[in-house]
């Protein structure tokens, strides 16, 4: 795995984004893993801006992580409106290829082994984002996930429900379930570029990077892909050993 630091977390996603903009740049497979949360928003402000300034995606098929189960995609919480409003139209993705898996679906199984089989059929993407949870969670695969699993339901942990507690303030419960991409989904992309930020992800990220390659830190995974890069500010930096600095 290779580990960029840089002073500020919009720096770190800034650099990310020009990485994944240089690998979608010949149009050969114009298919995007797209993460939610706070830690990618730097990068997609960066691939926002290179789209004002030319950046033609309107080719780029984005492929999101994951979803809660049971929740309308009209909701703002939702992963859905996330993609939708800070991926989609900032980047000029054409609505006809996002997609998100249907965690509101009747049979939110029945979504997942769509969404899987979406992936398949395109062989993977050409680069996937990622951030990582506290616990070390990838997508939505909390520790214990199998290396070998697949797109499917899950339940989430205790500590994810209550890291996403912050967007459920208004007395909806907080799903406990979601439809996630499996880790061997994740790691059949060509490319991952994983974005972390905080002192909160430090221990996180210091396990996936030197600790084993384990199911207690399904970002360990990491490991055994090719082309695994991480974006880091320094307090996300802070309990990693020595680093090779790499020229700004
Ligand atoms: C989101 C996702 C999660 C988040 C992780 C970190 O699609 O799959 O793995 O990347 O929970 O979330 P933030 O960035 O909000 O700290």
């Amino acid at each position: 795995m290779k580990v960029i630091v840089r002073p500020t977390a919009a720096e770190a996603g800034a650099e990310a984004a020009r990485r994944v903009a240089g690998l979608l740049a010949d149009g050969t497979h114009p298919h995007l893993g797209v993460a939610t949360g706070d830690s990618p928003l730097p990068l997609y402000a960066e691939l926002a801006r290179l789209v004002a300034s030319g950046l033609d995606l309107s080719a780029v098929h984005a492929h999101a992580l994951d979803e809660y189960v049971g929740l309308p995609a009209a909701d703002p919480r939702s992963y859905h409106w996330f993609v939708r409003h800070h991926i989609a139209v900032p980047l000029g993705l054409d609505p006809a290829h996002v997609h998100v898996p249907e965690g509101a679906a009747p049979d939110p199984h029945a979504a997942a082994d769509r969404h899987e089989a979406r992936l398949r059929a395109v062989g993977g993407v050409q680069v996937q984002i990622l951030g990582i949870g506290g616990n070390g969670h990838i997508g939505f695969n909390e520790p214990g996930s199998a290396i070998g699993s697949t797109t499917r339901v899950v339940d989430l942990t205790a500590d994810t429900i209550a890291a996403n507690q912050r967007f459920f303030t208004d007395g909806t419960p907080v799903p406990r379930q979601a439809v996630t991409q499996g880790v061997a989904t994740i790691l059949s992309a060509r490319h991952l570029v994983l974005v972390a930020s905080g002192e909160g992800k430090a221990r996180a990220v210091r396990d996936a990077l030197h600790g084993p390659v384990t199911p207690d830190c399904p970002a360990s995974y990491l490991q055994t892909h090719p082309d695994a890069t991480l974006y880091l500010d320094p307090a996300a930096a802070s309990l990693l050993e020595a680093l090779v600095p790499v020229p700004a």
